[in-house]
């Protein structure tokens, strides 16, 4: 594996399928899930390491965010990444912060969008920057950030990215929470009680699964997520797949039933995709 700190040093493409996965490090089993991926679908793989100041409204999180560097490009050199890309600010943002910025609309409004103010914005613009920066032909991204992967499929599509958006599943402990850089932070006090995420959700999906509606679906999900008071829930919601608006009760069709909560300082998140309104057999 190689290991570039500018976009200069890039080979250019060699002719075959490249693939990018982008970061923030502190890589765990989620993201080397996605390079896994990239791997299957692709003759080249280029991860980046990046942590991108410009999508965290909160000082102090983007201060304390888990940063390993040394570990992760062991990790990645032994999943036979050809290039790992680890910018600097001064590489990404050598004019410091962007006169022009790519806007995530009404996908702002809603959700993360909503509870993080200037998330989307920040995500899509350094997503734009980096696929500009190192030209593939596809870029892999997890189903755990729901609302992200619908803004940069919105962002490709109404800005005619020349790019291909693949997506993969979201890892998992055994136990169900999904696995996130931030799980480090959790006591295991905390660990247990972020179980809730995970449960309500295959509460909610359980119920979609027996038809039934948007209301009933996310109230199997709420009753779950009452039976634990240590975790302080933001939403928990269902989303149009395309817009990430919230559903009316009377939607039928493909949904993502997505939560965030507050487990002791850390915010989590997790979503399902489901069907509402329609027997699963
Ligand atoms: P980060 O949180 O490091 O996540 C990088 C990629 O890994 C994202 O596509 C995310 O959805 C995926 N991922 C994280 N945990 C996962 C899990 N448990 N299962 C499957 N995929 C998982 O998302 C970002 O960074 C940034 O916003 C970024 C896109 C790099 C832009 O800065």
């Amino acid at each position: 594996m190689r290991t570039i700190t500018s976009a200069r040093d890039l080979d250019p493409a060699s002719g075959g399928k490249r693939a990018v996965v982008m970061t923030m490090g502190a890589l765990h089993d989620g993201h080397l899930a996605l390079v896994r991926h990239a791997r299957a679908i692709a003759d080249e793989v280029l991860v980046t390491v990046f942590v991108n100041p410009l999508q965290f409204d909160d000082p102090a999180d983007l201060e304390r965010y888990p940063r390993t560097l040394a570990a992760d490009a062991a990790l990645l050199a032994a999943e036979g990444v050809d290039v790992l890309y680890a910018p600097s600010q001064e590489d990404v943002y050598p004019g410091g912060e962007p006169i022009v910025t790519v806007c995530a609309g009404a996908i702002n409004d809603v959700f993360e969008g909503a509870s993080r103010p200037g998330h989307f914005d920040g995500v899509l613009t350094v997503v734009l920057k980096l696929i500009n920066l190192t030209q593939p032909d596809v870029a892999v991204f997890g189903a755990k950030d729901a609302q992200q992967v619908i803004a940069v499929r919105a962002m490709v599509r109404d800005l005619n990215v020349p790019v291909e958006i693949a997506v993969a599943p979201t890892v998992r402990d055994p136990d169900g929470l999904a696995r996130s850089s931030r799980n480090v932070f959790l006591s295991p006090n905390e660990r247990a009680h972020a179980l809730v995420l995970s449960r309500a959700l295959r509460a909610a999906d359980a119920r979609a699964g027996q038809g039934a509606g948007v209301t009933e679906v996310l109230r199997a999900g709420g009753d779950v997520l009452v039976s634990v008071p240590a975790a302080r829930v933001e939403y928990l919601a269902a989303l149009d797949p395309v817009s990430a608006q919230p559903v009316p009760d009377d939607y039928r069709g493909e949904v993502m039933i997505a939560v965030a909560a507050r487990v002791g300082n850390t915010r989590l998140i997790d979503n399902v995709s489901t069907h509402i309104g329609l027997a699963n057999n």
